[in-house]
């Protein structure tokens, strides 16, 4: 009889003891779950003038923090969640490229892109029904650009665009994310800009070495006129730039991603837009992200711990930075720094080639899984229309391509 009571206390000690380690442990495993088998992707086949040709016309566009639309689409291609039934699909993937088109400083050039788009969408609408069956509800798109599909970079600009009526009812999956946006619609999917990890891994300096530097950054600062970054980061940097503690620069010198590795907090503050691919240069190489962007949402903010890993600051205490960092308590810090090293975190905000379980691409899939089944009610009635395709949105959108047939 005791022997069974000790049996019993030692399988209620186990049960308890791994519990709380799956508590502890901030691992992303638990949700990381392998999208395989839950869903199934068809990816309409284009002609090359969609996708393809931008990078030959330009192959910078493979490596720039846009590429996520190309990097999506290859993944796609050979992923086991891809099906050619599109009678079996759950979702529909239109692979157009719209951010790839670069100019002198590798910035992409917008004025074509909704055009490009809607000649997509006409194309794939035409040749197969099941555009029109849901009117793109069961579709999804990847606009990695600064607004995503506001196709502007400066947020003015973008929010009198908005976002092109024809994708009223599809799912976007784009870097840009903030709360009550124009440019943000509800059941969007943020994920991480693109950092080439080779370009990562080839600047890896010993590891513990010691985090000399506070505060770090280096990038743009000025950028015509005061308004860039809503004046957050020259303010900063005409405070700060004298003080021991920070260490700011506007070059983006070739040993910056060794000066984050040596640094404790590493700002990212917004630019055009609140995103900045710093943010997973600083995750990648352990620097604590000072997040100063207010309303942003960031990447897989369900699965990623981001309080756990980072701070934020909001825009307008800006210039309370040394105090708001210098009283973060030291356990604190090393909290983070530990959260930070978790192998499964820094997955989670890569593209890796090839593709390895729990990277950026599987928490895609697994979001875009956690969306179905999709609601019946999203297929239309014989003869339903919805979108109003020639709907606002300025009128040379409408005009058509020369790519078009
Ligand atoms: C889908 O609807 C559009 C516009 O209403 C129409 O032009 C097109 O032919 C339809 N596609 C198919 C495959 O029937
Ligand atoms: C920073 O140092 C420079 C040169 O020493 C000086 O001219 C400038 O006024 C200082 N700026 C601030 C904000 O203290
Ligand atoms: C579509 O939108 C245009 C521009 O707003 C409008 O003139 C037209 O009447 C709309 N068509 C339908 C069928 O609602």
């Amino acid at each position: 009889m005791k022997i069974w009571i000790l049996i019993l206390a030692l399988i209620f000690w186990i049960i308890i003891f791994s519990g709380k380690e799956i508590f502890e442990s901030i691992g992303l495993d638990e949700i990381s779950y392998d999208p395989t088998g839950r869903l199934k992707v068809f990816v309409y086949e284009l002609p090359s003038k969609y996708n393809e040709e931008f990078i030959q016309r330009d192959p910078r566009c493979l490596t720039s923090k846009f590429a996520v639309e190309i990097h999506v689409h290859r993944f796609l291609l050979t992923s086991p969640v891809r099906t050619l039934n599109p009678e079996e699909a759950d979702w529909f993937f239109t692979p157009v490229y719209t951010t790839s088109t670069l100019n002198d400083k590798a910035l992409p050039l917008l004025f074509e892109s909704p055009r490009i788009l809607r000649s997509a969408i006409k194309l794939i609408s035409s040749k197969w029904p099941y555009w029109n069956r849901t009117e793109g509800a069961d579709h999804f798109f990847v606009f990695p650009h600064d607004f995503g599909a506001c196709f502007n970079h400066m947020e003015e600009q973008a929010i009198k665009r908005g976002i092109p009526p024809l994708l009223q009812r599809a799912t976007l999956v784009q870097i840009f994310g903030e709360k009550n946006h124009v440019c943000f619609k509800d059941g969007s999917i943020v994920i991480p800009a693109y950092v080439p990890p080779q370009n990562l891994q080839s600047h890896l300096i010993p590891p513990r070495t010691r985090r000399s530097i506070f505060v770090h950054f280096s990038g743009t600062i000025y950028w015509e006129g005061g308004f860039y970054s809503r004046g957050i980061r020259a303010s900063i940097s005409e405070k700060f730039k004298n003080n021991s503690l920070f260490h700011i620069s506007d070059q983006h010198s070739t040993t910056f991603y060794e000066e984050m590795q040596r640094a404790t907090f590493c700002l990212c503050p917004r630019g055009w837009s609140p995103w900045s691919s710093r943010l997973i240069e600083q995750v990648a190489f352990g620097c604590i992200p000072v997040v100063i962007a207010d309303g942003i949402v960031l990447p897989f903010d369900d699965e990623v711990p981001w309080e756990e890993i980072s701070v934020s600051v909001a825009e307008e205490d800006a210039l309370k930075l040394e105090a708001i960092l210098t009283s973060v308590p030291v356990d604190e810090i090393r909290r983070k720094q530990r959260s930070l090293a978790d192998p499964s975190i820094g997955r989670a905000v890569l593209y890796p080639e090839p593709s390895e379980p729990g990277d950026a691409f599987h928490h895609i899939l697994n979001r875009l899984a956690r969306k179905l089944p999709h609601d019946k009610s999203i297929f239309l009635r014989p003869g339903e229309k919805i979108l109003n395709w020639t709907a606002a949105g300025p009128v040379e959108d409408l005009e058509p391509l020369d790519i078009d047939d």
